[in-house]
């Protein structure tokens, strides 16, 4: 079976991924700091009929997020789909205030070339908007279900370096 790596998996967008790439019969390794939390995502997948086991690690300790790959792909036998996306807090960066630090897309531009030649896709996903299926009136919002079906597309289409959402 493929297998994804959801690293920083939680309630949102890293449930319905699972959910998402379960559903096309990819067996699913979640990572995040709480095993409690890991527990209660893997139960949720399984409900769904997915094969979802939770790895703890935090992606602040280099040692740790290493350790919990490996577990990862000695469960599965490999890491197809490597998803990266811990919730750190919402943080909007205006061109003004560009800094070495926030120049995730130009990077994410040369790795997107680069590893196109090993036949490996690299892509972004920048969400200006909450995620959430029960926003406040008035906020922009993009339900995790859907926002995990534009990752399958990038998966699947392969083509594009960056999404930006909403449009
Ligand atoms: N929520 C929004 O409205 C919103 C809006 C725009 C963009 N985003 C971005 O979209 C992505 C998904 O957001 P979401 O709210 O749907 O997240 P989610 O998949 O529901 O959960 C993310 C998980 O990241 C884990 N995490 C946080 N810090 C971590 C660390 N240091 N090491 C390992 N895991 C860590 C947390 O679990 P533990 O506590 O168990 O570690 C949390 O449950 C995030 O990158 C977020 O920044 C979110």
């Amino acid at each position: 079976m493929p297998t994804i790596a959801i690293v920083g998996a939680g309630p949102g967008l890293g449930s319905s991924l699972g959910k998402i790439f379960g559903r096309h019969s990819y067996d699913v390794a979640l990572v995040s700091r709480s095993k409690d939390n890991l527990a209660t995502l893997a139960a949720g997948l399984a409900e769904h009929g997915v094969i979802a086991e939770g790895f703890a690690a935090d992606v602040a300790d280099p040692a740790s997020l290493t350790a919990a790959l490996e577990a990862a792909t000695a469960r599965f036998g490999r890491i197809d789909v490597l998803e990266f996306s811990p919730y750190v807090g919402l943080v909007q960066v205006f061109p003004a205030e560009v800094i070495v630090d926030n120049l995730a897309p130009a990077i994410q531009e040369i790795l997107h070339n680069t590893l196109a030649d090993q036949g490996i896709y690299a892509g972004v996903v920048a969400v200006n908007a909450m995620i959430s299926d029960n926003a406040p009136d008035g906020y922009p919002a993009i339900a995790p279900d859907s926002l995990a079906q534009h990752y399958w597309d990038l998966h699947t289409q392969r083509g594009q370096a960056e999404l930006v959402l909403p449009a």
